[in-house]
């Protein structure tokens, strides 16, 4: 609790205790924390002196702020209309099928986290899947499966 304590002092200390602060501390926080938890938010709220569901809001609005705790590699498929044209559906029935899970689940071992997000900058390259910080542009059903399947080999016998 003592370090969980220090961490939002240091953030406070670092960007400063206006609304300005707000969404740089929440990005730490989640790069620090997995996500953000209700109470996590609730103290960000006291600390700025702005409402809860300003926090929460802010937070839930962003691809990149997570509201629930994720696996450690976040699979990211864009859902929006370029990627939609360009075969999107087809990387989430072959994600879901290695991965056994659904687009919004964590597989069991908390491996992966399987999530489709708006635009993500990269409409001419489409369909794009993103594992944390690695683009994968113009992907293909089978390269996603393979990426997985080199990620955590045991989703090989699976596919
Ligand atoms: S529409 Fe998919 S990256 Fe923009």
């Amino acid at each position: 609790m003592i370090q969980t304590e220090n961490l939002l002092l240091e953030l406070i200390e670092k960007h400063g205790n206006s609304r300005d602060g707000l969404l740089p501390i929440l990005q730490e926080v989640v790069a620090k924390e997995n996500y953000l938890s209700e109470h996590r938010m609730v103290e960000i709220a006291k600390a700025l002196n702005i409402s809860s569901a300003e926090v929460y809001g802010t937070a839930s609005f962003y691809t990149y702020l997570f509201t629930k705790p994720m696996g450690k590699n976040v699979i990211r498929v864009c859902k929006t209309i370029s990627c939609k044209m360009a075969g999107k559906q087809e990387i989430i029935k072959a994600i879901e099928k290695t991965l056994k899970i659904k687009v919004g689940e964590t597989t069991r071992d908390k491996n992966f986290t399987f999530i489709e997000s708006n635009c993500l900058g990269w409409c001419h390259k489409g369909p794009v899947m993103i594992i944390n910080e690695e683009v994968y542009p113009e992907i293909t059903p089978e390269r996603a499966v393979e990426i997985l399947c080199e990620m955590d080999p045991k989703h090989l016998s699976k596919f």
